[in-house]
Order: C-alpha cells, then structure tokens, then sequence
C-alpha cells in the first residue's frame, strides 16, 4: 500500500469551484480500499461506488441484481482506502422506491462513508432528490442513459436524440437542480445537448459518454484499465500506453480530462 499523499479533501464546494473555475474534474469508480487508495493518491476527485459493481465484479448482465447489502459492503472498503477524494455511492435498483425506504437506505450508505448518493431518474426523483437534500444527504442525480431502466429502454442506447427527448431532459435536469441536487451526472447523451446542459446549469455536471464540454468525466475502472467484457464506445483504455502500471493509467486519465484531451469525437456522440 502506498503512502498518504498530502492531497487535500475534495468537498462539493471544491467540485462547485472547479465548474465555475472552468477546470475539469476527473472521477472514476472504485469498489475496493487497495484501489480507492491508489485512484485518490493519483487525482481523482471522486470515486464513485457504482451499481455497475453488479456487471465488473459480480458478473451479471445489468445492474439490477445488487442489493444495498453489496453497496455498504462496498462502500466501507473504499472509504477506509479513501485518501481525500469525494465519496459518492449508487442507491441501487428499487432501493429508493418509498419515502421511508429512500431515506433509510441513503442513511445507511452515509454511514458507511458515502459524502454523496446518486440515484437514477429524472421528474419522477424530484420529490425524492428534495427529500434527502432538504435531510443533509446531497445528491447526484443520474440521468440521460439510466441502466437500473434498462428493461424500459430496451438496452444500453444514446438518449436524446430526438429533439422531444432532448427537450425533455432539458427540462427534467433543471427540476432536478431546483429540487436540492448538487451534481447531474448524464450518461450517453449527444455532445450539444450535455453541453447545453452543463451551461444551463450552476451545479457541476460529470459525463460518461457525454463528450468532452461537460463539468468533468466519470469512467467505470475496469473501462478505463481495459478489463471490462464489453467495451462501449466512449470507453479508453489508458493502460495500453502506460509506462507506469496502473498508477500510470490513472494519472493518463486524469490529466486527459483536465487538459480535454478525453473523450474525443471518438468516444462521444454526435
Ligand atoms: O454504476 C456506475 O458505475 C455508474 C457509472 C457508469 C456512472 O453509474
């Protein structure tokens, strides 16, 4: 295990900064303490435990199997590896279907070490997103391509093409931000649209598959290490490059997103 860097804590101020500052900021996800440590040492100001745990590390074909027992469990690992980064946990599938339960399940990933929950959703989170805000639980709300609805979609596919679908997630976004959300978090959306977004709004808006105009960029880990079974479009791999392992990889990624050099066209849509 490396040694602890004198890397200050990033909070959501510092995140607030940084937009209005114009500088990016990098994240990724984390699911262990041997790695949690090693992304945060490196620059990465947030480390997401992401449902997405369900598909890299479980082996399942969605997100939807992973319980909130997967989540703590997770999330504990990662926050006692954590050095300095901002620590935000997925409310997995149907864990924040009611009042008692949403309020419940975020508290008990608070708990376990989480500065921030994220739930999947747009319009119908807003009474959900201003409950847990106005409780002092902040919240990232994830929207555009929202895999826990991947049944309802129909598969992983760019949302907001159409010009009705993007007006719609316009509009779901700037709700959301009213409601009390700190971070938008939009996933596989064309590159105007996000940048429309992310200008439209005061909170900092994270992109995977979103182009390169937004507040910063989220990748799943395994994605970005080139470990992952499938590899979508907007997906890197920095370690093919690397000189320095996997601490070379992640500083890669980190510095491509501060100096915009990812996602190119290549890894966003039009
Ligand atoms: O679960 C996850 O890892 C995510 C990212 C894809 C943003 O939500």
């Amino acid at each position: 295990m490396s040694v602890h860097s004198d890397k200050k804590t990033t909070t959501l101020v510092t995140l607030l900064n940084k937009k209005k500052a114009g500088e990016k900021i990098a994240c990724l996800t984390a699911y262990d303490a041997c790695f949690a440590t090693i992304l945060s040492e490196t620059g990465i100001d947030v480390l997401l435990v992401g449902d997405s745990l369900g598909m890299v590390l479980q082996g399942h074909d969605s997100t939807l199997p992973v319980t909130m027992k997967d989540m703590v469990y997770h999330m504990e690992c990662v926050k006692r590896g954590n050095r300095g980064a901002l620590l935000m946990a997925d409310l997995p599938f149907m864990s924040y279907a009611s009042e008692s339960q949403t309020l419940e399940n975020a508290a008990a990933l608070m708990r376990a070490g989480a500065n921030i929950v994220k739930l999947e959703g747009g319009a119908w989170i807003e009474n959900t997103t201003k409950l847990l805000a106005e409780r002092g639980i902040p919240v990232c709300a994830h929207m555009g391509l929202t895999p826990q609805s991947v049944n309802r979609i129909g598969g992983f596919h760019v949302q907001g093409r159409d010009t009705e679908q993007a007006q719609s997630i316009i509009d779901e976004a700037q709700l959301l931000q009213s409601a009390g959300a700190s971070i938008l978090l939009l996933e596989c959306v064309p590159t105007k649209l996000a940048k429309a977004i992310t200008d439209m709004l005061d909170i900092p808006v994270i992109g995977i598959g979103a182009g390169p105009d937004t507040s910063g960029q989220i990748m799943v880990l395994h994605d970005v290490l080139g470990v992952s079974p499938i590899t979508p479009k907007f997906v890197k791999n920095f370690l093919t490059d690397s000189t320095a392992g996997i601490p070379g990889a992640i500083k890669a990624y980190v510095e491509a997103v501060e100096n915009q050099t990812f996602p190119s066209d290549l890894h966003s849509f039009k």
